[in-house]
């Protein structure tokens, strides 16, 4: 680690925590001047290993058994959520996998289209008349729209996050407080998320109780709907749960399937609506595009077209790709290595004292960063115009990108391996439902000047972020001009 390149130390408490997040440009700085994989410092100035070399990343993704997620994420997330997929290894992972199949999809878009239609009229109705038009805090309404998605799709819950009356549900309240997203909270703030965090862990041990206890009646056939079908996910987990051909060595103990509970809420509803808000802002950057989507989205027949029939629009697929490309809600992914190990490496790198290296020596404890960033944005993987969004390139991708290890497609949004997401089916087609409602719906346009968007992350999200009384806030202030039906 001594003699592996990397820029000089930028703050001896911080190092470059705050440079890898926010500062994108230097990113590529680094890369020109210390290569595909070197050395910056983390939080308390402890070395990091930062890379974007492909070789690298497959080797850490397929060498789970080495290299985990860092042990504070885990403990603090296990802490905040439970016992829950972020923690869990094996069996109960197959069967959390089980509830995200795409067959399990096709059964939720109707909830996808009733959440997406509200925020619609949500939007319209104060439009003003003489001029069509109005502004919305797109990033808020999108942000409700999906709690309340994953809520009723994940576990029959209605927050009610998105309703024009106020009359949102208890554990919303508590969830508003807690994770409202801010790039620099003060001590004090973090004093008031702490607080509520007390009630968020009753609120939600009582109400995730009374959710299995109905999913369990309602498998057995007994409960007052008398519905064994029911589609949510945790219904779901129940049903394979108490199947009987599943071993029982393989059965989640009822407190595990809980613990999936607040697991898939804060895994699975920011980052579909934060890359949501990314798909608006590009459009409103972007005209043409806005135009051509639109015109191939109203070519559509009916209001509410199936999974396969939202599948099968080649411009809104290729757009979503370029969205996550260019803007991955999850910009960097870490890993610790739990032994010594050496990582192989392909394409040597050279160390300060000149020497060439075709392996990089790790000891255990190592922390490592995976730029997802860097890598969705890599000129030698995807062209000189990399930086550009330009859809139309998915429609023939450059060979070198096939190589990238990600579960979905060439991009590594989604990460890879073992532990890469399981909700990717679940959120491209939240993502389509939700921009086929609002692009037919409306004209989009920021309604502030672009140069006052900047990109940031707060906690792991990559989020658009506006000043409010010289606050960094995750906003997009969007003027919205409805569209003429006829
Ligand atoms: C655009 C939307 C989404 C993005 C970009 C995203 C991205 C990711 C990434 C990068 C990881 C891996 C993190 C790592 O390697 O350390 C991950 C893990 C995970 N995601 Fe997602 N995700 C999205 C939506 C969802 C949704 C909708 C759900 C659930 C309904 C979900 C559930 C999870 C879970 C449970 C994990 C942990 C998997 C494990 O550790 O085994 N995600 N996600």
């Amino acid at each position: 680690m001594r003699y592996l390149p990397g820029p000089p130390n930028a703050h001896f408490l911080y190092g470059h925590f705050f440079d890898e997040r926010n500062n994108i440009e230097i990113l590529e700085t680094w890369v020109g001047a210390y290569g595909s994989t070197f050395k910056i410092k983390g939080l308390l100035s402890i070395d990091r290993v930062w890379t974007k070399d492909l070789d690298v990343i497959s080797y850490l993704l397929k060498n789970d058994h080495i290299y985990y997620k860092p042990e504070p994420a885990r403990y603090l997330l296990s802490r905040l959520l439970g016992n829950g997929i972020l923690v869990t290894e094996g069996a109960q992972h197959k069967l959390q996998n089980a509830a995200f199949t795409s067959t399990q999809i096709r059964q939720l878009t109707d909830i996808f289209y009733a959440k997406a239609l509200l925020l619609r009229n949500v939007w319209s109705c104060e439009i003003v008349e003489s001029t069509m038009t109005r502004k919305v805090e797109a990033f808020d309404g999108l942000t409700k729209a999906t709690l309340d998605i994953i809520g009723l799709a994940g576990f029959g819950y209605n927050f009610n996050a998105l309703n024009s009356e106020g009359k949102t549900s208890e554990l919303y309240e508590v969830f508003a407080v807690l994770f409202q997203p801010n790039a620099a909270p003060n001590p004090w703030e973090i004093l008031q998320a702490i607080i509520p965090a007390f009630r968020v862990f009753e609120t939600m041990a009582r109400i995730r109780n009374e959710l299995l206890t109905e999913a369990k009646i309602l498998q057995n056939g007994t409960g007052e709907k008398g519905d064994t079908t029911a589609k949510d996910l945790l219904s779901l987990l129940v049903r394979s749960n108490m199947n009987d051909e599943l071993p029982v060595v393989e059965r989640m103990a009822d407190a595990d399937v809980l613990a999936q509970v607040p697991t898939f809420i804060v895994a699975g509803h920011e980052t579909t609506s934060t890359s949501t808000a990314w798909a608006l802002y590009s459009l409103s950057l972007h005209k043409e595009v806005q135009v051509k989507l639109r015109q191939e989205l109203l070519s559509v027949t009916t209001g509410q077209p199936s999974m396969d029939e939202l599948n099968a629009l080649p411009y809104l697929d290729a757009f979503v790709h370029e969205v996550l490309r260019l803007y991955s809600p999850i910009p960097v992914t870490s890993r610790v290595a739990m032994k010594d190990d050496r990582i192989p490496m392909p394409k040597p790198y050279t160390d300060l004292k000149g020497r060439l290296h075709d392996h990089l020596v790790i000891k255990k404890g190592q922390a490592l960063s995976i730029s997802i960033y860097a890598v969705n944005r890599d000129k030698t993987l995807w062209g000189s115009d990399a930086s550009n969004f330009r859809p139309e390139r998915w429609e023939k991708i450059p060979e070198a990108v096939k190589a990238i290890p990600g579960i979905w497609r060439n991009l590594l949004t989604f990460s890879g391996g073992n532990h890469a997401c399981i909700g990717f089916r679940f959120s491209l087609i939240e993502m389509k439902v939700l921009l086929f409602t609002l692009i037919r719906a409306f004209e989009i346009d920021l309604a502030v000047p672009v140069e006052n968007v900047m990109i940031k992350t707060m906690g792991i999200i990559m989020r658009p972020t506006v000043k409010v009384d010289g606050r960094e806030l995750a906003r997009l202030p969007l003027v919205i001009k409805a569209i003429d039906s006829s």
